[in-house]
């Protein structure tokens, strides 16, 4: 067995997977797990392990936002009918959910939010779980909760990490010597990820051996934060998440579910599984912050900007200091000499906040493209012409040179393709009966993030190949373009390669988070490969650019011989490591794109329908045309919902958050979403990673909303800076 490790220090020049042997990579390959997903093949955490000596959990949670725990009352629930323990226990009080937080937070007795996990009762069936639930008695001193930021944002404070305050030049001076001035404030909600699949956990231990059944991001990450809830050594904790039914951030950290079946299944001796209910994932596990943005722009009448500032304010539990990260793309989207972007928090007795699909630009761009669109028309400028106008030549906060962007590219093949040109000049300028028609456009940008990652590839003795990383496939499509990279690399067809994800007996990956997943692990399994190739070199005695391998061969001048006869059953095992390096580190990376919307706005209720939405992205290689486009799909139709619908309600009084469901909490369904459209450019972005690849999971959530706002604007002349923007903001 042997390792290499590559480190990205210059752009990476040609590589194999430019040669396109097998054809593979970038093909629009369905999802490897898709069909063993939809037909109940593919077993979810709480699928595993079944029997007579597994018992089940059910968690007990507060009811009241803020106070004390004076003392639980477990005994009416422990004499009830198939009830075999309570597990009370100071460890589980409340598991945080942030990637960031090293371990879980124990909040010693105190409630912090409503919702928030007191005790687990463990039965012999779910139902006897819950039914028993229900009879724990908790006396607690009760406390008057902070639940509002915006009655609270006079208590906000920076709690100085690097995003709390950057300046260049002068802000402050150059705004107020502008010729032209916009400053506006814009509010968003708490959101919630809503994964289909609820947080689930088995766990059993064999002697003092933990092994988990979960469904988390980071596998890695989440054996050290379990370990250290937990007290034990991380070498005694396995995970094992071969299947996850969606993320979102949302399990980027271990859940509640997760100590509390862990104590319990130790304490009892048996197998313990916890399911969250519905209700308890929007209560007890973590949100999207709600937010306060104000946005001043200050330019010279032909619209080149002088002066930027985003101003964000966060709220967060007192002690988390994570604030959702609003500015993230003020900070290089716009030229402008002098500029100021500030993160602040509010402390609430709320639900931890992390992050949440795009955090940072999923909310600070619905302020800042709402800001620009209303610049633009201040300024007499089409909104693209506005944004061609201040498009930086290098990243204007810390001068860096860009990897690659094509923001220009994107909005001009977006603006022909979707008939920008067509715009209706003037809301209320094109009607249809009773509805209004317009249209709007945003930027698109998401920072691109890059992590080290290990992977474990193996050319069998038979010429397939393994691949072994504890990567995880949150429905994302990892299992497939890990196939198509090692395809590619090796010159094998994509059914020759095997790959095992989920485990956290693998080699340690980057884990699916921030859209670094393909990109990191996907070059991982390249410099595996790439080790292999030079192993089959060193066997024929031929030189790499002389190598060609495909089909299952290798050919070199005028030998071709099958892979498993050189291999004369030994097999070849390499374990890959990427890091980013300098090429990483010294330049800005980002992807970029823009997004145009038509909206229907009926005149007499105030109801909007989004008729069309475009997107056009530019993320470096794509690795699979079809899993690319579909967490595009993805994105788009959150941008829907953050626009439209998507909010948590918090009561005022208690802090509950009212609309604690599916039913309630409203992700845009299929009557909601229209025709979505999604072009992807070509690009090869050589700096960012030996794949020449960027993320790309996010980028299209990142502005697609302000894209539907601005052509609500468009359609009928009204701003609503308040997100979701409801009919009855908009009539
Ligand atoms: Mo993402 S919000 O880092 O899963």
């Amino acid at each position: 067995m042997s390792q290499k490790t590559f480190q990205l220090d210059e752009p990476i020049g040609e590589t194999r997977l430019d040669r396109h042997v097998q054809d593979v990579i970038g093909k629009g390959l369905p999802r490897f797990e898709g069909a063993l997903k939809v037909s109940g093949r593919a077993p979810y955490a709480y699928e595993n392990l079944h029997g007579a000596d597994v018992a089940y959990g059910f968690l007990v949670t507060s009811t009241i936002g803020s106070g004390k725990i004076l003392s639980i009352d477990a005994e009416a629930a422990r004499a009830a009918p198939g009830v075999l323990h309570v597990v009370l226990d100071k460890r589980a009080v409340r598991a945080s959910a942030d990637a960031s937080d090293p371990y879980p937070a124990q909040v010693n007795g105190e409630i912090t939010h409503y919702g928030q996990p007191l005790c687990l009762v463990v039965a012999e069936s779910f139902e006897a779980a819950r039914d028993a639930a229900r009879l724990v008695k908790v006396d607690v001193e009760y406390r008057e909760g902070a639940y509002d930021l915006e009655a609270n944002r006079h208590k906000a404070y920076d709690p100085g990490d690097d995003m709390g305050e950057m300046r260049k030049g002068e802000f402050e001076k150059a705004f107020a010597e502008a010729e032209v001035t916009f400053d506006a404030t814009y509010t968003t909600p708490s959101q919630s990820h809503s994964a289909m699949e609820p947080h689930a956990c088995v766990a059993h231990w064999t002697g003092d051996e933990l092994t988990l059944h979960g469904c988390y991001q980071l596998i890695a990450k989440n054996v050290g934060q379990l370990a250290k809830a937990l007290n034990v050594s991380a070498s005694k904790v396995h995970i094992k998440a071969p299947y996850i039914g969606g993320g979102f951030g949302g399990k980027l950290g271990i859940g509640p579910e997760a100590v509390y079946a862990s104590i319990a299944a130790k304490e009892l001796g048996r197998p313990v599984k916890v399911a969250l209910t519905r209700q308890q994932v929007y209560q007890a596990t973590n949100r999207r912050s709600d937010t306060i943005q104000r946005i001043r722009l200050g330019a010279t009448k032909d619209g080149r900007i002088t002066a930027i500032a985003h101003d964000t304010i966060g709220s967060n539990s007192p002690g988390d200091d994570f604030i959702e990260p609003a500015g993230i793309s003020t900070v290089f989207l716009y030229e402008g000499d002098n500029r100021l972007i500030t993160h602040r928090k509010v402390d609430l007795d709320l639900l931890l906040s992390a992050s949440m699909r795009a955090p940072g630009e999923a909310v600070g761009m619905l302020s800042l493209e709402n800001a620009m669109d209303e610049m633009a028309e201040k300024l007499g400028l089409d909104p693209i012409e506005f944004r061609k106008r201040n498009e930086p030549r290098k990243d204007p906060q810390q001068g860096l040179p860009f990897s690659s962007r094509m923001l220009l590219e994107c909005m001009d093949e977006g603006a022909r393709r979707f008939g920008w040109a067509d715009r209706p000049k003037r809301p209320g300028e094109r009607r249809e009966g009773e509805w209004l028609i317009g249209y709007g456009m945003s930027a698109a940008s998401r920072k691109n993030l890059l992590q080290q990652s290990s992977a474990k590839v193996t050319l069998n003795a038979d010429g397939s190949v393994g691949v072994e990383t504890d990567m995880t496939d949150i429905g994302t499509g990892t299992y497939t373009i890990l196939q198509q990279i090692a395809a590619e690399m090796l010159g094998l067809p994509v059914e020759k390669v095997a790959v095992k994800l989920g485990d956290s007996a693998s080699p340690q990956a980057a884990g699916s988070g921030g859209s670094w997943g393909a990109n990191s692990s996907g070059s991982s399994v390249y410099v595996a490969c790439q080790g292999i190739v030079e192993k089959i070199a060193g066997k024929l005695g031929v030189s790499l650019d002389d190598l060609t391998l495909k089909d299952g061969t290798a050919i070199a001048g005028n030998r071709q011989t099958a892979l498993a006869e050189l291999l004369k059953g030994e097999p070849i095992e390499v374990t890959g490591t990427f890091k980013p390096g300098k090429a990483f580190k010294e330049t800005h990376q980002a992807s970029y794109g823009a997004h145009f919307c038509e909206v229907a706005v009926n005149s007499v209720t105030g109801e909007t329908r989004v008729r069309r939405l475009l997107t056009v992205g530019a993320a470096g290689r794509i690795l699979n045309e079809k899993t690319a486009r579909s967490q595009c799909y993805g994105g788009q139709i959150f941008g829907i919902g953050a626009a439209l619908t998507e909010e948590l309600v918090v009561d005022p009084r208690s802090g509950l958050f009212v609309n604690h469901d599916l039913a309630e909490y409203h992700v845009p369904v299929n009557a909601d979403v229209p025709q979505l459209e999604v072009v992807l450019l070509e690009e090869r972005d050589r700096y960012a990673s030996p794949l020449a690849g960027k993320g790309i999971g996010e980028l299209a959530i990142s502005g697609v909303g302000a894209a539907v706002t601005n052509a609500i604007y468009n359609a009928c002349g009204v701003r609503v800076r308040d997100y979701p923007m409801t009919l009855d903001k908009v009539l």
